[in-house]
């Protein structure tokens, strides 16, 4: 075939190929060019996995001169022979037999040199940072993530719906919204008494960024059986924790006919499967994070795969903690809620598996989950992880229409905001539940990354929107 109709392979397909000694094109980004007055090697990386090309230039063919604009960080297309490697590290590399530089890297400037650089630093460098051995993993890794989702719901007959993310409420307290509004923020339009018009507004009311698109999941679910979303939703909550994002990306599965049993066991069958995804269609990438940050990784991931996750009621919980002979920084009593460091202690000293607490206290907990018979608890579930603490958080909901309508006055849920809410309990209600996992806390525990904002290409939190 003439060279100029050679069409590009993707390297890592020529890193596993068997079908060598014949002419191939590749393109990619330079990680590291070394040698001496002999031969010059290139490693080459174009994202299609972790590892690199080696690719190797003849100084007879390639003086040193004309090789001066390949250094680090550079991209470059490069023809020649793939052929059995003669060195240690890698089975082929390439042979080249031209190279053009497609774009230049300043090595004075490029900010990604070979030596180490801290994953903060790198956080400030989130446009580049995706060039690194350990974002591309985690990259991978979270594409395989999301793709396994929608894998795993369509095996199972699940739909996928597209819920809103522009809200005309605040669908269950979740947390701070963020306002979208087009009215000018320095002269808005007022009303008699001098508050802003928001009648004037895009929507002709307020409107907000979703929190969740649980309530309509309810509505779809009330049609088509099973239903999930996977969407962007918005908490404009300062919590500046390696847990929290002000974006975030939430799936949510909502299903008639389930009661909490069946909820607990589609959530614990849900995430082992995911996580048996990862280490089936990951394993270079995780075993590269095992290897350089956390040697315990693909121990824990197979134990979550391996062992059924401990089920028991949050006044079950609250006695073990009280009973604990650790000391927490917030005491427990029944009635109030978790925090990380108890829901972290039941995982990982206590049962030293993932844990699914059900049953808390009413109070605290959303208006829509379904009371229990002795009305003080709600039949709510939360999936604690290890390193995590909660990655899911869900319920059977109220499906009787005079208890949801009780629950709503006693929390003050404006009931004419969800008149459509309340509409699928007035017609043809029916026992359902879901739950929502925050994707990118499940991204956090399967790369082992300790740092939510290393797990999403672009972190939005608390003073920062760069990118
Ligand atoms: O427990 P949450 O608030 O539940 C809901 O929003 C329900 N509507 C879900 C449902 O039943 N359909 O949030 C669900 C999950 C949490 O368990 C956590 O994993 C994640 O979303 N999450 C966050 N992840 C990152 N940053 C934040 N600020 C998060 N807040 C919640
Ligand atoms: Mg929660």
């Amino acid at each position: 075939m003439p060279a100029d109709q050679l069409r590009r392979t993707r390297i890592q397909d020529l890193l596993t190929s068997t079908d060598l000694n014949r002419e191939v094109l590749v393109k990619g980004w330079v990680r590291t060019r070394r040698g001496n007055k002999y031969v010059q090697f290139i490693a080459l990386n174009d994202g299609s996995g972790l590892a690199t090309l080696q690719v190797v230039a003849d100084a007879e063919k390639f003086p040193e001169e004309s090789l001066k604009e390949v250094t680090t960080g550079s991209c470059v297309a490069v023809r020649g022979l793939l052929v059995p490697s003669q060195g240690k590290g890698q089975a082929v590399e390439v042979q080249a037999s031209s190279i053009e530089v497609l774009g230049t890297a300043d090595p004075e400037a490029y900010p990604l040199q070979k030596k180490a650089t801290s994953l903060e630093h790198l956080r400030e460098i989130a446009h580049l940072r995706p060039r690194t051995n350990t974002f591309g993993a985690v990259l991978r890794i979270r594409h395989a993530l999301a793709f396994a989702v929608h894998d795993y719901f369509n095996r199972h007959g699940f739909y996928y719906v597209h819920t809103p993310i522009i809200t005309g409420s605040d669908a269950e307290g979740a947390g701070q919204m963020f306002r979208v509004t087009t009215l000018p923020p320095e002269h808005p339009p007022r009303t008699e008494d001098g508050s802003v018009d928001f009648s004037e507004d895009f929507f002709g009311k307020q409107t907000n960024l979703t929190v969740s698109g649980q309530l309509e999941g309810e509505l779809a679910a009330m049609a088509l059986g099973q239903v999930y979303t996977f969407g962007p939703t918005f908490r404009a909550e300062n919590s500046n924790t390696a847990r929290h994002l002000a974006e975030f990306w939430m799936i949510e599965p909502e299903m008639a006919f389930y009661d909490l049993q069946d909820n607990m066991d589609l959530a614990e069958d849900f995430l082992q499967s995911l996580v048996r995804y990862a280490l089936e269609h990951c394993a270079a990438d995780l075993q590269f994070l095992n290897d350089t940050y956390d040697k315990e990784l693909l121990e824990r991931l197979r134990s979550i795969t391996d062992n059924a996750f401990q089920r028991l009621t949050y006044t079950e919980a609250v006695e073990i903690l009280k009973s604990a002979k650790k000391k927490f920084e917030f005491p427990v009593d029944w009635g109030t809620d978790l925090q990380s460091e108890h829901e972290r202690y039941l995982v990982e000293k206590h049962f030293k598996k993932p844990v699914i607490l059900t049953n808390y206290p009413k109070e605290i907990k959303a208006f829509y989950m379904k009371l229990d018979e002795d009305g003080r608890t709600v039949r709510a579930m939360d999936v604690l992880f290890p390193g995590i603490g909660e990655i899911i958080g869900g319920s059977q909901r109220e499906e009787d229409l005079g208890k949801l309508e009780g629950r709503m006055a006693e929390m003050h849920v404006p009931t004419d905001e969800l008149w459509w809410y309340l509409d699928t309990r007035r017609f043809g209600t029916a026992p359902h539940s879901g739950f929502g996992l925050g994707f990118e806390r499940l991204v956090l525990f399967v790369t082992g990354m300790t740092n939510i904002r290393d797990v999403i290409p672009f972190p939005r939190f608390p003073k920062n929107a760069e990118f």
